[in-house]
Parts: C-alpha cells; structure tokens; sequence
C-alpha cells in the first residue's frame, strides 16, 4: 500500500486587472444559469478581454495545475491525452490544449455547442456515466473545482447515513469515483483541486484508486493527485465528526517548510435523511501533522 504524501502549498496566478469594456454580460437562460461562472466562461469576454482571460487561464494551468501531474506527463505533453471532467464551455480545457495536451471534455450544462464552437472535442455527460467512452481510454483526468459544494455532498455523499440501504440513489462518493477511474489507463492520474466542502469521505474514496498525494492550496482548496495503481493509499485516521460551517472556513495551516498540518475531515458533512447538519467546534485533538 502507498504512503500518503503531502506536496507544500502552493498558489494561483494573481487574477487580471480588467476594465468594464473587457467584459460582456451573457444572459442567464432557462437550462444554464452562468452569470456567477465568468471565471471559467470565455463567453463573457470582449475580444481584448478575452486575450487577457485567455493568458492567465494558460497561466494557472501551467503553474497551478500542470505540477500536479506525474513528471513524464509533465515533460512529454505531445504523447498524452487526457479529459476535463466539468469542463462547462471549455475555457480551461483549452488553456491546457495551449499548453501541448490533447484534451477530451464531458460537462453535464448544455453548454456543447460553445465548447466545439471554441474549437474542442467533448460531450455532454454526467461525470457519474461516462459509459460512452472506452476502459482507459485517458492517460489523465483533471477534476478541477467540479466537486465538494454543499449541494454535492447532501446529494452522493452517504458516509453518515443512517441506514444508506434505504437510499436506492446510484451515485454516491465512492460510484463518481469508479466511474472517473475506469476510464483513466493503469499509471494514468486523476488530478484536481477539491474545494468548499471537501470531506474525509472524499479523500479516503480517492485513495483506494491508486498513490495519493495532497498539496495545501489557494482559499483553503486540496490540490490532489492520485496515479491508479490496485494498491490504494493508507490515509491516517479519519475523525469522524460533523463541523459547523463558521469551522470550514481554513483547511491547511503551513507550520514550517516541508511540513504542513493536515486536519482530515476538512469540512464534514452529516447527512441524515437528506438533511445536512453541521455542528462543530474543532480541538487540537482532530489535527494531525504529516510530513512531507
Ligand atoms: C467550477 S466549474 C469548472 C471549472 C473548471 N476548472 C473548468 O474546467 O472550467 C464546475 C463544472 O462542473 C460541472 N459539473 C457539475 N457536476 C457535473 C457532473 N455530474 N458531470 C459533469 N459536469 C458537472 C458544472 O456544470 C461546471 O461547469
């Protein structure tokens, strides 16, 4: 079994300088609501906007998001192709095209129209079914700031259920997670950034799929790599207790260089009978330091 390895935090670029005319509204319509997605939408921005958008989504794959993948796939971008799991209309996914990968991408919006008109190969899918696509067909998957919402974990999330027999619901935590690892390639890697509210049932579901590693990152975020192997990861135990939201607010506190302390769960969430409750006040009892 694998060791867990925690990388040191790291950072994103710092986000442009843009004026009122670099930026256009795009409506809300009945199937997407997007006036909240300007980040990660190329569709809101005037042509110049656009260029500079463009240069500083480039900018954060190659420095935030790049460094999560094994070295060789860093270094040999040209032999490796891999999917963007959440990828709305495309605007990271093309950013990592810039930087030398071939990439796939599924989003569940109906939003594809934007995607192949921005020039990208995808199709709208649920990252719970990717039944389409073949037994590891990607080298790699980049699951980046597309789980870990309240919302998710009150849907899949059936750590805490009282009785999770009652609940006939498929996806769940632990399915989203095979579904994902069944179309990355034996070595392949998942990478991403989990945010918000990601818990301990989060990470022990994404250690079973092969070698994990954590970085601390930007507003509290877990960057995360896993490269699929059978062997799974050993994660130090887990306190299971529930946390107010005033409590989720920092997940990683720097202590000195090369060690960082990792509370595991971040932010757990109970749900009992559909209902999400948090309650929570931590003690240095639910801390635990792990090396680099
Ligand atoms: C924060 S955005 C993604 C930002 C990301 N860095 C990117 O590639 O632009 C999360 C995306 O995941 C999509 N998403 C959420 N649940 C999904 C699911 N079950 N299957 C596919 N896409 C999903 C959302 O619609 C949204 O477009």
């Amino acid at each position: 079994m694998n060791t867990l390895a925690i990388g040191p935090h790291f950072e994103r670029p710092a986000f442009p300088k843009l004026k009122d005319e670099h930026q256009v509204d795009v409506p809300d319509t009945e199937k997407v609501v997007r006036n909240f997605r300007k980040i990660y939408d190329w569709k809101a921005y005037s042509p110049e906007g656009l260029r500079i958008m463009e240069s500083y989504w480039d900018t954060f794959v190659r420095s935030a998001f790049v460094p999560l993948l094994p070295a060789p796939m860093q270094r040999d971008r040209q032999r490796h192709r891999g999917i963007n799991l959440g990828t709305f209309n495309g605007t990271y996914q093309k950013a990592w095209v810039r930087n030398g990968y071939a990439m796939y991408g599924v989003e569940i919006a109906d939003v594809i129209d934007e995607l192949h008109e921005y020039g990208l190969e995808g199709e709208r899918a649920s990252f719970f079914d990717l039944s389409s696509l073949a037994d590891g067909e990607f080298d790699f998957g980049v699951l980046d700031r597309a789980i870990c919402t309240k919302g998710f974990y009150s849907t899949y999330d059936r750590s805490h259920d009282p009785d999770p027999s009652a609940n006939e619901r498929p996806e769940t935590v632990e399915s989203l997670f095979e579904s994902i690892f069944r179309i990355i390639r034996p070595g392949g890697a998942l990478i991403g950034v989990l945010y918000n509210w990601y818990t301990g049932s989060v990470v022990s579901q994404l250690a079973r799929h092969g070698a994990l590693k954590l970085w601390p990152t930007y507003t509290g975020c877990l960057g995360f790599r896993v490269v699929k192997d059978d062997a799974g990861t050993s994660v130090p135990s887990i306190v299971e207790e529930p946390m107010t939201e005033s409590a989720c607010f920092r997940r990683f506190y720097p202590v000195e260089a090369g060690v960082a302390a990792l509370f595991l769960p971040t932010n757990e969430v109970i749900v009992r009978g559909h209902e999400t409750t948090c309650e929570f006040a931590p003690t240095s009892a639910h801390w635990s330091v792990l090396s680099k």
